[in-house]
């Protein structure tokens, strides 16, 4: 790999990764990030990054949806792998407006397949960054593995969903060298805060109430955005062609336990009057809300050596300390599609 295309590098886990691979791996090759700009993205994430590697870290604003300026930046540029992250990401958002999540999560993955089998002679690797969220939703008990059915239950899930199966299709009929891996829920750092830890943690800064959906038992498993950053590049270095890989961070939590500890740690650092576990507020559930997700990580752990490094007790507190000291990327991000989104959900 020496020219790497990361697509949706300017959003949450796409930026960590670029982080992660310029700052701790021995990549020496380029990345080519390409990035619609949607809401959800912002260039400031690898301001940084990209004044310290300006030879190395090139940024072309691109939608995956537009096939000819895709092909014409994969050529300039003599694209030789993929890290597709690009995507609509948010499930509420996706019941209220499905449209772009069609376009962009299935159109948009399709039309990166269609160029990587078009320049196949010479192309490394296509790894797709999928969710647990294809596999629907568990009781009580259980795991997902990579064999368990896919089960789809929102339209995000399900265009993704999609997307695996388009990946899967191109690796097994067109070879084209391809690995997939589908993870929990991330946390960390430069998180949009339409997501359930960023929001709470900014709505319990400003003392807003706290929105938690039904009656907050819904269980989710955590993973540090890093941990998975690191399991990506696992799987990009050492994964098998065609194969799937279940990346999970062993911390599987309710809601209602998230949003608790996130006011504890708030409330030690910065004391208010009264706990801001008093701003807790049960909303309305969403509809056909997955009451529980929770990944076997055996396959990866055995096969390729990886393990989740952080517990969730310190990577939340890393992640509340990241968005006290990081004022000016929470006041640039206030400023826009966030706050039209919470004042038409919210208020
Ligand atoms: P995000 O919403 O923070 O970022 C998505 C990025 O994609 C943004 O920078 C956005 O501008 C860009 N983008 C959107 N549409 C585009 C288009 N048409 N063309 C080019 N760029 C476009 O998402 P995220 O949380 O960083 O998720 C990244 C990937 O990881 C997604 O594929 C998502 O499905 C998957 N994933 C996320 C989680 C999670 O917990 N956040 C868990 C499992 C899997
Ligand atoms: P979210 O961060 O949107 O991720 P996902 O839906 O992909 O798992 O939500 C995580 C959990 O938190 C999910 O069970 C829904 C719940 N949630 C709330 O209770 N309140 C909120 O304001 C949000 C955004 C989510």
């Amino acid at each position: 790999m020496k020219n790497l295309m990361v697509t949706g590098g300017c959003g949450f886990i796409g930026s960590n990764f670029i982080r992660y691979i310029f700052e701790e791996t021995n990549f020496d090759g380029r990345i080519i990030n390409i990035d619609k700009l949607t809401y959800a993205g912002n260039l400031s994430n690898l301001k940084d990054i990209a004044q310290k590697f300006p030879e190395r870290y090139v940024f072309q604003q691109v939608d995956i949806c537009d096939e000819q300026n895709l092909e014409h930046v994969f050529n300039v540029f003599k694209v030789d792998a993929i890290c597709h992250f690009a995507a609509e990401s948010h499930v509420d958002r996706s019941i209220v407006h499905p449209n772009d999540f069609i376009q962009t999560n299935i159109i948009g993955t399709f039309n990166l397949l269609q160029i990587a089998k078009k320049n196949i002679a010479g192309f490394n690797l296509f790894h797709h960054v999928s969710t647990d969220e294809v596999y629907g939703s568990l009781g009580e008990t259980g795991f997902f593995t990579e064999t368990t059915p896919y089960k789809p239950n929102s339209p995000y899930s399900a265009s993704k969903a999609s997307s695996d199966h388009l990946v899967r299709a191109y690796s097994e009929t067109y070879k084209l060298p391809a690995t997939i891996s589908n993870c929990s829920n991330n946390y960390g750092p430069y998180h949009f805060p339409e997501k359930l830890i960023p929001l709470i943690i900014l709505n319990a800064l400003e003392e807003k109430p706290l929105p938690v959906y039904g009656d907050g038992t819904n269980i989710r498993d955590w993973l540090f955005v890093k941990d998975h950053a690191k399991a990506i590049w696992k799987i990009m270095k050492n994964g098998k062609h065609g194969e799937t890989y279940n990346v999970g961070g062993n911390n599987e939590m309710k809601n209602i336990d998230v949003v608790t500890i996130i006011c504890e740690i708030l409330d030690e650092i910065q004391p208010t009057k009264q706990s801001r576990k008093n701003l807790i507020t049960f909303v309305k559930d969403r509809p056909g809300h997955d009451k529980r997700y929770a990944i076997d990580f055996s396959k990866i752990k055995n096969e390729l050596g990886w393990m989740p490094d952080e517990s969730f007790e310190k990577g939340i507190r890393k992640t509340v300390l990241w968005y006290l000291q990081n004022k000016e990327w929470v006041n640039q991000i206030k400023s826009g599609e966030y706050l039209s989104w919470i004042k038409k959900q919210y208020n």
